[in-house]
């Protein structure tokens, strides 16, 4: 009994998370209607572990074809909800979209849980729910300032419905609140796939350097930081993935003093726009074309997380250095390069 459904299991941080559960003995079946993601994703999975993984692709805004799952899969012992939209800008032009997709899958996810009684729920957060901290790092007892967007917005709506949940009901729930993942597994067959063009950082770094993006423009030289670029907290997806499969085996130990517990998940390493740049160009030994712009709207100048809760009571440690990060995105970079040069052979 150690079945673990994975809701946008076939996304970026959701099928190196269901690589990292296999490899660390449990069964995975996943939802995912690939409105974000590529099916071809559940096949890499496939082929790093050798194993067979059932993917529901239904959408999870759909009440009956959400418990359908439930009714298939009686001995779900716990979920990982990654499944949502993330883009920061989509949800400003968009909000109601962000709203409606967030939470109703949410909550519909929330009602087979209390139904079928799931033993365990972990819930996908940000550090966005933090908005602009006062300083860094940021502990999970940090202020939660107003969101900065509607995509923030539902994550901080998300943990609030979570939190309120667990008080009334047996099941055991963590929040992870995500500071900045990048990098991809190191057999380079799963990674990031950004929609259009990259609004983050790492993969606009990697697409220029491939050459897909003629110049990166980093956004802004003049904040009060030690090199006038922002701060972020750039942490291995691996590393991520981890935490997840370590949060699963916390909440079965039954350790956490209440049924609600939240871990920040970053490297507690600020690292700068120019020194992600220059990182990347010394460790991958490619000159990157770039040049300074105006300053991005919305941006913060600084946040990175203090992680000491997640390594006391998770156990988590982290594998994987900056230079892991930035090799690891360009090898998968130039691993789609090539699968794109094949295909249009
Ligand atoms: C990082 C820094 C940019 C692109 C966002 C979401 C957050 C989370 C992670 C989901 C900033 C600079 C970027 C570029 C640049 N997503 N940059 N040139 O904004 O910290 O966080 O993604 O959970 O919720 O808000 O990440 O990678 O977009 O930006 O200079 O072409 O890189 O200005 O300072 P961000 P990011």
């Amino acid at each position: 009994m150690n079945k673990i459904l994975v809701t946008g299991g076939c996304g970026y941080i959701g099928t190196h998370t269901m690589v990292d559960l296999i490899e660390n003995g449990f069964d995975v079946i996943s939802i995912d209607n690939f409105s974000r993601s590529n099916p071809k994703m559940l096949e890499r999975v496939e082929k790093i572990t050798g194993k067979q993984i059932k993917n529901y692709a239904i959408d999870l805004c759909n009440f009956d074809a959400c418990r359908s799952v439930f009714l298939e899969n009686t001995d779900i012992k716990g979920i990982i909800h990654f499944a949502a939209f993330k883009a920061v800008n989509e949800s400003v032009e968009n909000p109601l979209l962000y709203f409606q997709n967030n939470l109703f899958s949410l909550i519909n996810l929330l009602k087979c849980v209390e139904e079928f009684a799931t033993p365990y729920f972990v819930f996908s957060s940000s550090c966005t729910v933090y908005g602009s901290p006062d300083e860094s790092p940021v502990s999970e007892s940090s202020p939660i300032k107003p969101g900065e967007s509607p995509y923030g917005i539902t994550k901080q709506m998300g943990e609030e419905i979570v939190s309120e949940f667990s008080k009334a009901n047996s099941t055991k729930c963590v929040s992870l609140r995500y500071f900045n993942p990048v990098g991809a597994h190191p057999s380079s067959l799963i990674g990031e796939l950004p929609i259009g063009k990259p609004q983050n950082l790492f993969p606009a770094i990697t697409q220029t350097a491939i050459g897909k993006i003629s110049k990166l423009t980093v956004h802004g030289n003049d904040y009060d930081t030690r090199d006038g670029s922002c701060i972020r907290d750039y942490i291995h997806v691996c590393d991520i993935a981890h935490a997840h499969t370590l949060s699963i085996n916390y909440l079965e130990a039954e350790k956490e003093k209440s049924n609600f517990s939240v871990f920040n998940l970053g490297t507690g390493v600020g690292v700068s726009v120019l020194e992600a740049i220059e990182t990347f160009e010394k460790v991958n030994k490619v000159k990157l074309n770039y040049e300074i712009g105006p300053k991005r709207p919305g941006d913060i100048m600084a946040i990175y997380a203090s992680n000491e809760l997640a390594k006391s009571e998770l156990g988590w440690s982290l594998k994987y250095s900056l230079a892991d990060m930035v090799s690891s995105s360009w090898k998968w970079e130039q691993k789609l390069k090539e699968e794109f040069d094949s295909s249009i052979k």
